[in-house]
């Protein structure tokens, strides 16, 4: 395997995956319509690597220029990051989330089988075991309904998937179900830079302690946790980057349809996040208890045996370096990347 297409690559997670792959010896080709992302990224991903990488801005829901690139580079297999990803906004938004993640998964698909691209790699997420029965998760474990029209988006490409492998028995298919990705690339050219006020627990505490918001909302205290706040699996994005290339190389062995959890497999609650944050830059996160948020689970984290075993990947980064990496893009980009 040699080129591959990653779309959505000029994401938070996508591009720290091209890093991985260039840094690996692979060619990357991306595409990305730049919904949630800026051009500038490639600018960045030249700086760290000193490759300027070749990108085409296309929506992948449209087969015609989707089309021009399978027919202009010699696609060895892809890397699917292409979606939108905001769980309040898919509430509001459903159909919307529907027509972007599940055309652009069936439109890719499409196109690979017409050039026979037998490798591709979905981003998936924690988020298709609903509420967990028991911690850590499990592989094997139920995957029935998500909470929200974003977390069913995922659900239902899973099993697209799934069908598609099992009537194209030469198609390798690899669902990656990551946990809570956090973090940045070292020197703090990439990073997570979401539009508006975030959702997400990492970078709204970047932004407490840069002085952009005035304190953290902690969503509950009074969870059957030991110090009552909820319990994630926090994994640093470069571990998850590596985890990708760690995928491809199981491809290449045709194992037909693959299923790992990508998470450090321990659990970390949102205090002991505040705490990590503070011994990692020295900067104090005043913070406030809130109610609980609608939707939210007390624990939730993953059991990594099976990614371990069967890739030989396992995070090597734990919470501490993420914040400082965090932290460094944030204060390097305090409105995000220009
Ligand atoms: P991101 O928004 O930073 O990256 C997604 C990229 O896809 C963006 O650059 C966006 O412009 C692009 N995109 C969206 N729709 C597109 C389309 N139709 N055509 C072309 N480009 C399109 O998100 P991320 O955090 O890097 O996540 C990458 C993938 O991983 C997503 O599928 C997301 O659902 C999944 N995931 C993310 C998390 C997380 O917490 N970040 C957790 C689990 C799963
Ligand atoms: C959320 C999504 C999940 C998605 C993931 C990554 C929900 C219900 N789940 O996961 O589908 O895959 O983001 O995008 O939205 N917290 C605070 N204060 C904050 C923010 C968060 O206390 O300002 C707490 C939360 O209650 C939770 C933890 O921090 O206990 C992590 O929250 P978050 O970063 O939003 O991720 P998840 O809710 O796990």
């Amino acid at each position: 395997m040699h080129t591959i297409l990653v779309t959505g690559g000029l994401g938070f997670i996508g591009s720290e995956t091209v890093i991985a792959l260039i840094n690996n010896g692979y060619e990357p080709v991306i595409v990305d319509n730049l919904s949630n992302s800026k051009e500038a990224v490639l600018d960045r991903i030249e700086t760290i690597t000193g490759k300027r990488v070749p990108f085409i801005k296309l929506d992948v829901c449209d087969e015609e220029p989707l089309r021009k690139v399978f027919a202009q580079y010699k696609i060895d297999a892809v890397i699917h990051f292409a979606g939108l990803k905001a769980v309040g906004e898919s509430v509001e938004k459903p159909l919307l989330y529907y027509q972007n993640n599940l055309m652009s998964s069936l439109t890719l698909l499409k196109v690979m089988k017409e050039f026979d691209v037998r490798n591709i790699v979905f981003s998936s997420s924690a988020t298709v075991y609903g509420v967990p029965e028991r911690v850590p998760l499990t592989e094997s474990d139920p995957v029935t309904h998500a909470t929200n029209p974003y977390g069913e988006t995922k659900v239902m490409i899973e099993h697209i998937l799934m069908d598609t492998q099992a009537a194209w028995k030469e198609l390798n298919v690899a669902l990656l179900r990551y946990f809570n990705p956090i973090g940045a690339h070292p020197s703090g050219l990439l990073g997570e830079d979401p539009n508006g006020i975030p959702n997400n627990l990492m970078p709204y505490i970047s932004q407490v302690a840069i002085g952009k918001r005035d304190h953290l909302r902690i969503w509950g205290d009074t969870y059957p946790t030991p110090d009552g706040t909820g319990i994630r699996d926090y994994i640093h994005v470069v571990d998850l980057a590596e985890g990708h290339v760690a995928t491809l190389k199981k491809l290449d062995k045709n194992p037909g349809l693959v299923i790992y959890n990508l998470g450090t497999g321990k659990g970390t609650s949102v205090l002991e996040m505040v705490h990590a944050f503070e011994e990692a830059t020295g900067v104090k996160v005043p913070y406030k208890i809130y109610p609980p948020r609608a939707g939210d689970v007390a624990e939730n984290y993953a059991n990594c045996d099976k990614a371990s075993e069967e890739l030989g990947w396992k995070a090597k980064y734990n919470v501490v370096d993420a914040c400082r990496d965090a932290f460094n893009f944030q204060k390097k980009n305090p409105d995000g990347i220009k």
